[in-house]
């Protein structure tokens, strides 16, 4: 690989000391190791792009990004998916510019060249009359030579990711032991789940970075003061404030590879009530559709004594189980980030539920949401806060949790502590350190 050299690899590595939990700041800042990350991070681990249900038939496609790369994402007849570059070839138009539809071929705006659903370069306009065949010498043109770049794709119980580099590792080792954490929300019952809105989107200027670690790895700002007032105004009118505590247990995951991590609550279903109200807490906590998903999820872990769950699957997917909320952190540079953001439900959940899933999104994890705006708001500051020369001089602490003594609980898998760590986010520094500076999968791979 000709890489961008701007940093060192072992510059690189210094950046981030994720032993004691130190971050040099640059890491949110800096335009060149934003370079550096969409060739070595974005162009090589697994992206989220969409759930299968905004895609159901063929034809059906969706137009996203893989981290700046305008992708289509789009079904074929025998029911796979294919992903690739919306770059025309021609003169690098995008192919198709619509957000979703279902289409027979694909059409540039530009000067015409056709594209059928599995991305074959198949109609060129004046073909015959202007271009020179292949075959009769080495100047020709032929169609087959320039069809868009191909993305490699899989899926996760529904969830659709794409990878450019065919070195990587396949999706199912890349999720490492991170896939009974996502099976809380994604295999509560065998119908699977569903999408229940369009793809909303929002831009937040700040770094990608600030945004997938809290999903990874902070319930802290949760616990203590960004959300407070959220919870405090959505309670029963009924519930005396004085007697409200704030939840202290909970766990930590971070997976032993990948940088992915989540964390939850233990047993107090208080915060969920305030974010999603009764409904939706019971639908979740008591009777059959409960039952059933303890009786899938039991044999892995005590999904039914997990709370107000983040998660984050490195890069730039992360969720809430429980909440079921579900986003793409797409880059926009080292100082803004575009969020993608759609909801499940149990495909076989109740009307009611559902809209009741849709109705309180609306008020809380949504771009008027109150709780997406508490945790923007916090992200912008400190992302303006970098601007400054002084500020961006000193590391940042991420020390919460280490050299503590062992909190691990073993009533989870794989590698847990306190919920209010900071251990999954020096995984995930630590793992995109390792992207950032290490050439090959030899070295990489779990
Ligand atoms: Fe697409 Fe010319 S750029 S046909
Ligand atoms: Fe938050």
């Amino acid at each position: 690989i000709k890489w961008v050299k701007k940093w060192s690899n072992e510059e690189i590595k210094n950046l981030v000391d994720q032993e004691i939990g130190l971050i040099d700041p640059r890491i949110y800042s800096d335009q060149d190791l934003y370079e550096i990350e969409l060739e070595r991070v974005f162009a090589r681990s697994w992206l989220l792009l969409g759930h299968e249900g905004h895609i159901p038939k063929a034809g059906d496609y969706i137009t996203t990004y893989m981290a700046e790369d305008p992708v289509i994402v789009v079904r074929q007849k025998d029911g796979s998916i294919k992903v690739f570059l919306n770059q025309c070839r021609h003169r690098g138009m995008r192919i198709e510019r619509s957000d979703f539809g279902n289409a027979k071929s694909f059409t540039c705006t530009y000067h015409g060249w056709a594209y059928d659903t599995a991305g074959n370069l198949v109609n060129v306009p004046f073909e015959k009359e202007a271009f020179c065949d292949k075959k009769e010498g080495d100047c020709g043109f032929d169609k087959a030579d320039w069809g868009p770049l191909q993305a490699r794709v899989d899926t996760y119980k529904g969830l659709i990711f794409a990878n450019w580099d065919e070195e990587a590792p396949d999706l199912l080792t890349y999720l490492s032991d991170a896939t009974p954490y996502m099976d809380v929300m994604l295999d509560r019952t065998e119908a699977g789940t569903e999408v229940i809105s369009g793809m909303q989107k929002t831009v937040i200027p700040c770094n990608w970075k600030f945004a997938a670690e809290q999903f990874c790895s902070d319930m802290y700002h949760a616990g203590t003061m960004s959300h407070l007032a959220g919870v405090l105004s959505s309670l029963p009118p009924d519930v005396d404030l004085s007697q409200v505590k704030l939840p202290s247990t909970g766990n930590q995951f971070r997976a032993k590879w990948g940088g992915h991590g989540t964390g939850w609550f233990n047993d107090d279903f208080a915060l969920l009530q305030a974010i999603m109200g009764p409904k939706v807490v019971d639908y979740w906590t008591k009777g059959p559709a409960a039952e059933r998903a303890q009786s899938r999820l039991g044999q892995k872990l005590p999904a039914d004594r997990m709370v107000a769950q983040h998660m984050t699957i490195f890069p730039t997917c992360s969720f809430l189980p429980g909440i079921n909320t579900v986003r793409t952190w797409h880059p926009r540079g080292p100082h803004e980030v575009e969020v993608w953001s759609f909801i499940v439900v149990d495909a076989d959940a109740p009307e009611e539920i559902k809209e009741e899933y849709r109705r309180k999104n609306i008020f809380t994890f949504n771009q008027g949401g109150t709780y997406e705006q508490d945790d923007g708001e916090n992200w912008v500051e400190v992302q303006r806060g970098l601007r400054g020369h002084k500020a961006r001089s000193q590391p940042l602490c991420a020390q919460m949790g280490a050299g503590v003594p062992n909190k691990n609980n073993p009533e989870f898998p794989g590698k847990t502590s306190y919920v209010y760590s900071e251990e999954a986010a020096r995984g995930m520094y630590h793992h995109w350190a390792r992207m950032m500076s290490e050439p090959s999968w030899e070295t990489l791979r779990p």
